[in-house]
């Protein structure tokens, strides 16, 4: 067993240091270099695999298991530019900073009852979830959250009702898919966030 074997040495446990490359699975690496893309290319992503991005953000936690969410998955090109166009003149009305999707394979937006208090936090959880199943596929992605201010403008909810989103769903999130074309590699982490308490 990798990480610290039991050495039984009088009925106790002796640590054993292992050496950090000893227990890098590959889905802790698939953590380790997940980054935000720059630029995606214009590559389909397959069906398959995104039916199972967006079915892993349905094993997510979530508080008191209400499972309140909506994951609606875009995957038509011209769709996801009308939207991005309309979600650029309310955001650029309302002065609120929106770089667009970068032209993902696709979109997916996360939403939640506005009434669950854990909403936010459990799509969050829940897009975590697709973005480390998409990384497993090589499959890059790009969390935003443009739509969080603006789901009850008129332009916006129209356009969610077209999709079926429950109109007391606010969507907190939004995740881009698709191939990197362009990559700056992920910025480096504070590792002092981390305090063991001993
Ligand atoms: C709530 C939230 C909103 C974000 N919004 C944006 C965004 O609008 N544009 C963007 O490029 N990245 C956005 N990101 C991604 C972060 O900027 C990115 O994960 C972080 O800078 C680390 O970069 P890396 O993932 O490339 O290492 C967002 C992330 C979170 C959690």
């Amino acid at each position: 067993m990798k990480g610290y074997s039991a050495g039984i040495t009088g009925g106790g446990q002796t640590e054993v240091p292992v050496s950090e490359t000893e227990i890098i699975t590959p889905f802790i690496k698939n953590i380790l270099e997940l980054s935000t893309p720059e630029a995606f290319s214009d590559a389909d992503i397959p069906r398959e695999e995104l039916q199972m991005i967006a079915r892993a953000g349905i094993y997510a936690p979530s508080g008191h298991n209400c499972q309140t969410w909506k994951f609606t998955v875009i995957r038509r090109g011209s769709e996801i530019e009308a939207l991005e166009n309309i979600v650029q003149k309310v955001t650029a009305e309302k002065e609120i900073k929106f770089d667009g999707f970068r032209s993902p394979g696709a979109l997916i937006l996360l939403s939640n009852d506005r009434r669950n208090p854990y909403g936010i936090q459990d799509v969050s959880c829940a897009a975590q979830n697709m973005m480390l199943a998409a990384g497993s596929y090589g499959i890059a992605s790009l969390l935003t959250n443009p739509l969080k201010d603006i789901s009850d403008e008129t332009k916006i909810r129209s356009r969610l009702d077209s999709y079926g989103v429950p109109r007391e769903h606010i969507v907190w999130i939004c995740v881009a898919l698709g191939y990197a074309e362009e990559t700056k590699g992920s910025y480096c982490r504070k590792e002092n966030a981390v305090i063991h308490i001993r």
